[in-house]
């Protein structure tokens, strides 16, 4: 006989509620697929996979042509690097490229990001102590605050630090000279920027997601730097997974390598990799549970959309801005969603890949 009962039932041992199983999911898929740097990844051993020059550096082939010649011409007038804005989604190798640009011009470069430049003399302390040629990389600049920003406009046209001291009538500027140097910005919202800001730059690129084949390089090289065994078929499990994302595919790589040496051989191939990344939560496409998430709502509660932003951020609890920096970039790349005026739609594709059927009047777009 069943016993209904309102109460909450004891929970039968190893088997968890199904809402704290999934949110269990969520983390841990969260965990390895999200593109920000977490802590563990800033130290000395990701600097030792890091691609140090142009030669190294896998992927993003126009911008590396553009770079080379502005590189190049610098050189050869021997000025320095006009200031430079890199955007695109985060984990694609903004830091990585600011750093390859020092190399290749042989000067020193200084990292900060918006953030920590709170109080003007943040700025000024990190322009006036710059060397001839030397790179500022200032990360998430479209956080900069309005002062600092103002005293980076005189700093980046003129090489001049304007320093006010006193108020109203009484207010006296001083200019200082700086060094030539270059500013190389990155930020993941080219359209955050305030305009004169983004008028500065001589230079103005984007980085794109990298297609399987280059993520499968990228796996191929860092394996080999950690001294670890990958066939070709492992590299493009592991690099299919990956979001178009080198810091994922590092990442995924290191996971599978503790799989592969405590489950099997320790050769990471197509099977050891394909079973180690579902115990994560990874799908065949790299999504996670708050992408499959936003497209089941916007199939089965919206008839394939379109919805509003706000809808979906409520929907999945993540905030609207990291759907629209992180989540949306990605679905929208492999084509699961598009963008429409009046709010996000599932395309064909993505009622495919979840299990659904497409509505009549898309099928014929698949
Ligand atoms: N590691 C991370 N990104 C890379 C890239 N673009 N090329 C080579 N190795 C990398």
């Amino acid at each position: 006989m069943a016993i209904i009962s309102s109460k909450k039932q004891p929970q039968e041992p190893g088997k968890q509620p199904k809402k704290s199983r999934e949110s269990a999911k969520k983390a841990q898929a969260e965990n390895v697929l999200r593109p920000e740097a977490r802590d563990d990844e800033q130290g000395k051993p990701e600097e030792s996979i890091r691609p140090q020059r142009f030669a190294d550096y896998i992927g993003q082939k126009d911008l590396k042509d553009v770079l080379e010649i502005a590189i190049k011409a610098a050189k050869s007038r021997q000025e320095v690097l006009d200031h430079l804005l890199l955007y695109g989604p985060p984990g694609l190798g903004k830091t990585t490229m600011a750093m390859i640009l020092a190399s290749e011009m042989e000067v020193n470069y200084k990292i900060t990001s918006a953030p920590a430049l709170e109080r003007p003399r943040d700025i000024m302390g990190l322009l006036v102590n710059l060397k001839p040629g030397d790179i500022l990389f200032i990360d998430e600049i479209h956080r900069l605050s309005r002062m600092t920003e103002e005293i980076l406009y005189p700093a980046m046209e003129d090489y001049r630090l304007d320093i006010t001291t006193g108020k109203g009538p009484s207010a006296r500027t001083r200019s200082i000279p700086l060094s030539k140097f270059t500013l190389v910005g990155a930020t993941t919202r080219v359209g955050a920027l305030t305009s004169p800001l983004r008028d500065r730059f001589g230079l103005i690129q984007k980085l794109r997601f990298y297609e399987v084949d280059e993520l499968s390089q990228i796996v191929l090289r860092t394996a080999q730097l950690l001294n670890t065994p990958v066939a070709s078929d492992g590299a493009t499990e592991i690099a299919r997974r990956s979001r178009g994302t080198p810091r994922i595919a590092n990442r995924l790589l290191k996971r599978v390598r503790d799989y592969a040496e405590v489950k099997s051989s320790g050769e990471i191939n197509e099977t050891v990799a394909g079973e180690a990344l579902h115990l994560f939560q990874v799908d065949p496409c790299g999504l996670d549970w708050t992408d499959r998430r936003m497209l089941s709502v916007i199939i089965e509660q919206f008839n394939g959309g379109p919805v509003g932003l706000e809808t979906i951020a409520a929907a999945t609890g993540e905030d609207t801005q990291t759907i629209e920096e992180v989540y949306e970039p990605y679905l929208m790349q492999i084509g699961y969603l598009s963008r429409t005026p009046r709010g996000r739609v599932a395309t064909p594709a993505a009622y495919q890949h979840l299990g659904f059927k497409p509505p009549n009047e898309q099928m014929s777009l698949l």
